[in-house]
């Protein structure tokens, strides 16, 4: 209930008066439907020899059948209407609801995408969403529908005879006990039916993420395999939920059809007691109609409520997830530009989930706008992480991260962000044009200015030679460039932005060391008032960079310059000595 009042209160209550103004219709349909079976009985009493008064009047009896086909036909129109009503009503609901979701998930920070697969999150875009569209287009307008149809119709038969009536309700109590045994039991089998649902959508985006892998390895038939296993769980868990319903239908139908048999019994003994006409059972039996549909209707219903209730459940579950990093809730009045100061003080980290791993340990350094670091470490030393934390996407765990001399944590993460630029290392690129995507930052931005940072990211010549220049479209994720390409294409995108902090994590690990040189020493000649973070593999990356710092298991090891880490004769000294005796290795590694 309390998930419907929300419902109502926060989506469906926008557009109350399509559903109030479908309400009165649904009312009004409901009314004439009464009205059905008392003109049915009016024509029967023209046609019973017994009414002496009427009997064989054609005028009368042509009158009736006109206003009984009248009151069908309008009736038609009016169901015609109120459904289109609570058709659109639905769907202006869950168009602002997806809105809504959609901001939400560009709200969750970085914790909560590693938490959640893509499939789970499609799912509740698509299957949730749409078990909401279906409760407010049909079974909340049905609720109230069958209602109508039920207290009108127990109106209209208590006024004609209250003692069948009675009778008749014999049956509701048991009803009543059966419609609460299947909520309690369906409701649980919804609830697995969405969470299969959503680990199916899970392989399903998983393998269209990695299908050139699963190509590359043969795996096509262990990947079918795993689909296949989760699609027959879903059909499981389809049929248990059908099953339990299947119990429960057979009892309510026959409770309808028992009720068909009182009245017919009933009131015929009645009608031969001379206690009610036989125009009066008509009518009776025309009601009951009425009564007889919501009581079977309710069951399907409140099965439908359920499967909505295991879809609502989820949708507030989402929309109640609070980013621990949250984008603007410090209201900054502040407008002065970011400098580019960085300290970090005695910083430490671990992940969430895994605290027995010091990602970072007591990390301190500080650099200023204008100057270059280089962080050179192995694989998984932790430098994606630390330079993440600049940015605001994780928080420290211990120490603090400053910006401009003040905590990050103070910053409103917005603005912050808006004044950094990093090129991550999975590059990613939307499926759009390259001059779109190098102006992702900026959408206004002209020409000029896309190839202005195109050729100092050194992508200016490769994109002129595409097919349509910069109006070539890249694939969705950048199919259709090389690596280095979409590394280019990304740093060309930072560039844009014009940040006052550039972080390149081994932005130039793909491309080949002619290119990485005349892409720094263009770099350098924009950079003079950023503060620029070079993470990369191959020293020559770092060599010119003022302040180089080594990191080993999340640890600062060595740090200086290029010329006091050599006289060091540490790891960099050694890595530089490798690496220059390779005469410069490809990937650096
Ligand atoms: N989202 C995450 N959740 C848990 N652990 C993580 C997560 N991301 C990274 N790690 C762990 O943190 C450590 C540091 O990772 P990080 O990406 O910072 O390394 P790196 O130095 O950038 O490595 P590389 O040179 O390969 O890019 C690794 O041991 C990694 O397993
Ligand atoms: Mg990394």
């Amino acid at each position: 209930m309390k998930l419907i009042l929300w419902l109502w209160k926060k989506y469906l209550g926008p557009y109350k008066w399509k559903f109030i103004a479908g309400l009165t219709l649904v009312f009004i349909a409901a009314i004439i439907s009464t009205i059905g079976p008392v003109v049915v009985g009016e024509i029967v009493y023209v046609l019973n020899p017994l009414n002496t008064d009427a009997f064989g009047n054609m005028d009368r009896l042509i009158t009736f059948l006109l206003i009984w086909i009248g009151i069908t036909f309008g009736r038609s129109i009016i169901v015609w209407i109120f459904r289109m009503l609570f058709e659109v009503f639905s769907q202006d609901a869950t168009c602002l609801m997806r809105r809504d979701l959609y901001v939400k998930l560009h709200e969750m920070d970085f914790d909560y995408f590693s938490a959640n697969k893509v499939g789970d999150i499609m799912a509740l875009m698509t299957g949730d969403i749409d078990a909401v569209r279906h409760f407010a287009a049909g079974v909340l307008p049905g609720i109230f529908e069958g209602s109508a149809w039920l207290g009108l119709s127990l109106f209209m038969m208590l006024r004609m005879d209250p003692l069948l009536t009675l009778i008749l309700l014999v049956f509701v109590p048991l009803i009543g006990f059966f419609a609460r045994r299947l909520v309690k039991t369906v409701r649980p089998t919804f609830k697995d039916i969405r969470d299969s649902f959503s680990s199916l959508n899970s392989v399903v985006a998983e393998n269209i993420g990695g299908n050139r892998v699963v190509k590359a390895f043969v795996r096509e038939d262990y990947e079918i395999e795993k689909f296949q296993k989760q699609n027959l769980d879903f059909r499981k868990k389809n049929l248990a939920s059908t099953w339990v319903w299947a119990k429960y239908l057979p009892l309510l139908d026959s409770f309808s059809a028992s009720l068909s048999a009182v009245v017919i019994v009933v009131g015929g003994i009645f009608v031969i007691n001379g206690r009610i006409s036989i125009e009066d059972l008509v009518v009776f039996n025309g009601l009951l109609w009425m009564l007889a549909w919501p009581m079977r209707m309710f069951g399907w219903l409140l099965n439908d409520v359920q499967r909505c209730l295991a879809s609502l459940e989820k949708i507030k579950e989402m929309m109640d997830v609070e980013p621990k990093i949250p984008l603007v809730e410090i209201d900054t009045t502040e407008t002065a530009p970011v400098k580019g100061f960085v300290e970090f003080k005695n910083v430490s980290f671990h992940f969430e989930d895994d605290d027995s791993v010091a990602v970072l340990k007591n990390v301190s350094f500080a650099t200023r706008p204008g100057e270059t670091v280089g962080i050179l470490g192995e694989t998984g030393s932790g430098k994606s992480t630390m330079v993440n934390l600049i940015s605001r996407f994780y928080d420290a765990v211990e120490g603090e991260v400053l910006v401009d001399g003040k905590n990050v944590k103070e910053w409103n993460a917005r603005k912050l962000r808006d004044s950094i630029s990093t090129v991550m290392q999975d590059v990613f690129l939307f499926s759009d044009t390259t001059a779109a995507n190098i102006a992702f930052a900026n959408t206004q931005a002209s020409m000029e200015q896309i190839q202005y940072v195109a050729k100092i990211a050194d992508a200016h010549g490769f994109i002129e030679n595409l097919s349509d220049g910069y109006d070539t479209i890249v694939g969705e994720r950048g199919t259709g460039l090389s690596g280095g390409q979409k590394q280019r294409l990304s740093l060309a995108r930072a560039l844009l932005k014009d940040p006052s902090i550039l972080i390149l994590d081994d932005t130039t690990s793909a491309v080949d060391m002619e290119t990485e040189y005349r892409i720094q020493r263009d770099l350098q000649a924009i950079s003079e008032n950023k503060t620029t973070f070079i993470i990369a593999h191959r020293v020559s990356s770092v060599k010119d960079a003022d302040l180089i710092l080594v990191l080993n298991k999340g640890e600062i090891v060595e740090r200086g310059n290029h010329e006091s880490l050599m006289a060091e004769g540490g790891y960099y000294s050694t890595v530089y000595n490798d690496q220059i005796g390779q005469g410069g290795d490809e990937n650096g590694k």
